[in-house]
């Protein structure tokens, strides 16, 4: 098997930076490629045939910039996407999926929350995994509907995000959940706010943590020698250089990029 060096995200847009970060904390030394296909965000309101349209298409762009692993880092292309990816393509395709197993396994009072888009919660694939991990469990499912625009409009901070995050998470609170499952890559960036809202009786979280041990994993199987000792000797190979690509507004993707620390900049590509 050739060695991996190489690791490829794509998701909608800015959102599966929150996986990108948690896997460089764990791999800082692997090279990345990061595409965030602003252009056709969201995807959360689109049919499963759109959304494998464009996963084939991200993954191809992936697969010529020499990538070894897709990570496939959004939630709404994993449950439409991944079998298709994996059925099609010879390489590792590591997806997400919300957290439900952990907050249905650790929840005290059997009430959880999930806030996914919308694509996420009618998939199949969410459906199986909700009915296999959450029996017994009151499992309370809702569209984040308007957050990944906000986001991706560079209003994270704005006050039409807290007014929208209010009301998206007021029935949590009626519900009196004791777990909140963030099933979409771009709802980390917002925790701040949502914890601001939400009651401290309430614990937030989110697969990102699960995903990049997942890539580590097969990095390390896959030859990857990280920053072992061996790593030093032939240190020029395995350099990791770390590029961003995004199809809409270098500008946004920027300055996103700057607030969530990444000390990194992006280049604009058209795919
Ligand atoms: N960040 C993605 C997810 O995890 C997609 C959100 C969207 O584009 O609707 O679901």
């Amino acid at each position: 098997m050739q060695i991996v060096n190489k690791i490829g995200f794509f998701d909608s847009g800015l959102g599966g930076l929150s996986i990108w970060m948690e896997c460089d904390k764990l791999l800082p030394e692997i090279s990345t490629v990061y595409l965030a296909d602003n252009n056709n965000a969201p995807y959360g309101i689109k049919s499963e045939k759109e959304i494998i349209d464009l996963s084939i298409k991200n993954t191809e762009v992936l697969l010529n910039e020499g990538c070894d692993i897709i990570v496939v880092a959004c939630n709404t292309a994993t449950t439409a996407a991944i079998s298709h990816l994996r059925k099609t393509y010879d390489i590792p395709f590591v997806g997400i999926e919300p957290a439900i197993k952990p907050a249905a396994l650790n929840s005290k009072n059997n009430r959880v929350g999930v806030l996914a888009t919308e694509g996420t919660l009618v998939s199949s694939l969410f459906k199986s995994t909700s009915q296999k991990f959450t029996k017994g469990v009151h499992v309370i499912n809702l569209h984040g509907t308007g957050l990944v625009e906000l986001i991706e409009d560079g209003k994270m901070n704005s006050l039409e995000m807290m007014t929208l995050l209010n009301e998206l998470l007021d029935p949590f609170i009626e519900e009196a959940i004791d777990y909140l499952v963030l099933g979409c890559t771009h709802y980390p960036f917002l925790r701040p706010q949502i914890q601001e809202i939400l009651p401290d009786s309430i614990t937030i979280i989110d697969s990102g943590e699960a995903v990049a041990r997942r890539v580590r994993s097969l990095a390390i199987a896959g030859g990857f020698l990280g920053s072992s000792p061996k790593m030093k000797e032939i240190e020029d190979h395995y350099k990791g250089e770390k590029i961003f690509y995004t199809n809409k507004s270098k500008e946004i993707m920027d300055e996103f990029m700057k607030e969530i620390d990444i000390r990194h900049t992006c280049e604009f590509k058209e795919f």
